[in-house]
């Protein structure tokens, strides 16, 4: 009897994270099912992210980070959990109220002492964001910013690429872009002198693959991709750290206490904030220079995009019409249902 050698890759996204899992299957005659007593082995590609298992605590603890978009949502989560692993934060958004919420229900080394409030609104301009890195860098004279958390981003407009107003653009990209890149530009000086100084941007998977019905939040994350990864291949020599992650649909908390898929009414696999918190400070912790994190289908996705774009494409030139149409019903947008025609509503 011939013997045929098939490999069969799966793709296993998880609450884990990132996964793929490539079985080699020995295949008899010609059935296509593997025997289960046949030769069988698993790699599992631990991919950089979930290889590093857990946070480098050293490189947390005691240094000071400061989060933008702390308010609410993952940056939330970030703080509470970066609170606990004994950083000083410094909190920023526009919305007070809500940062002294979040400061009261932290906990660690350093809480609520060396968490510091800084309100900001990333479009109000260069001077304004001046006088912001000063102060931030004099809450803890000895050491400066060790972290910047890029965080904070523009709601996420649900519209055709043609629907995409001037305003809606302009909106997105004055906070998503020129705003954190602004940012960036003044912080990273007091770092250059300092020899060392890490940026966390939190960009998204709609920054590595198309993202239809978000075209202009997936073109402000491509840009932001593009400047961070450009600004570490020129800074790096100098001490200067970049993680980007890119997180796929993630289950986020409002303030008040409703969540992603409560808001809309539908639900989606979604990774938890804490998860992608965790995810994201065990990445900053080991130095990573980029992180995915998401469930399926949204992961494959992204691997397809990277490494088989022409696959990738096509599967999203596909089902770009329906998810559009599902995002304008408010349905299911990661249902894998779209490829088929389904348009999943819950
Ligand atoms: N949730 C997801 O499914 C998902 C998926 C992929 C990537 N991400 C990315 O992860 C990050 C956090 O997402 P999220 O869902 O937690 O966001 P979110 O709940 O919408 O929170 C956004 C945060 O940004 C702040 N912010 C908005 N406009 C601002 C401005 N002009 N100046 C300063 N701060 C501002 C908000 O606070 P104020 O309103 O008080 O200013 C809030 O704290 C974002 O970068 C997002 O693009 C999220």
């Amino acid at each position: 009897m011939s013997e045929k050698w098939a490999f069969c890759v799966v793709v296993c996204g998880s609450g884990n994270g990132t996964r793929w899992v490539l079985k080699r299957c020995r295949l008899m005659g010609s059935s296509t099912r593997p025997k289960p007593n046949c030769l069988e082995f698993c790699v599992v590609w631990d991919f950089t992210l979930i290889s590093k298992r857990n946070v480098k605590r050293d490189e947390i603890e005691d240094k000071v980070i400061w989060i933008t978009g702390a308010s609410r949502g993952i940056g939330e989560v970030l703080a509470k959990q970066l609170a606990n692993l004994g950083a000083k934060l410094i909190i920023s958004a526009r919305n007070e109220a809500e940062l002294e919420r979040v400061q009261k229900q932290l906990t660690g080394k350093h809480a609520p002492h060396g968490v510091k409030i800084l309100p900001l609104d990333l479009t109000s301009g260069e001077d304004f964001l001046e006088e912001a890195v000063r102060k931030a860098e004099s809450f803890f004279p000895d050491t400066g910013v060790d972290y910047m958390f890029h965080n904070a981003a523009f709601e996420r407009p649900k519209t055709s690429a043609l629907e995409v107003s001037e305003d809606g653009l302009k909106a997105t990209f004055d906070v998503n872009v020129f705003g954190t890149i602004s940012l960036t530009r003044i912080l990273a000086p007091y770092m250059l002198k300092r020899g060392k100084g890490h940026f966390v941007v939190m960009s998204s998977a709609a920054g590595k693959a198309p993202a239809p019905g978000q075209a202009m939040y997936s073109a402000s994350k491509h840009a932001l991709n593009g400047y961070f990864h450009t600004l570490r291949s020129e800074l790096f020599q100098k001490g200067i750290k970049v993680t980007i992650v890119c997180p796929g649909p993630i289950e986020t908390s409002t303030g008040s206490g409703t969540s992603t898929s409560e808001n809309k009414g539908v639900s989606e696999k979604r990774v938890s904030s804490e998860r992608c918190a965790e995810l994201t400070i065990i990445a900053a912790s080991h130095g990573l220079k980029e992180a995915w994190i998401s469930n399926q289908p949204v992961l494959a996705v992204m691997y397809l995009v990277q490494y088989m774009p022409t696959i990738g494409f096509w599967l999203m030139d596909k089902v770009g019409g329906r998810r559009v149409e599902a995002a304008a019903q408010k349905g299911n947008t990661y249902s894998i249902g779209l490829l088929f025609g389904k348009k999943k509503s819950s």
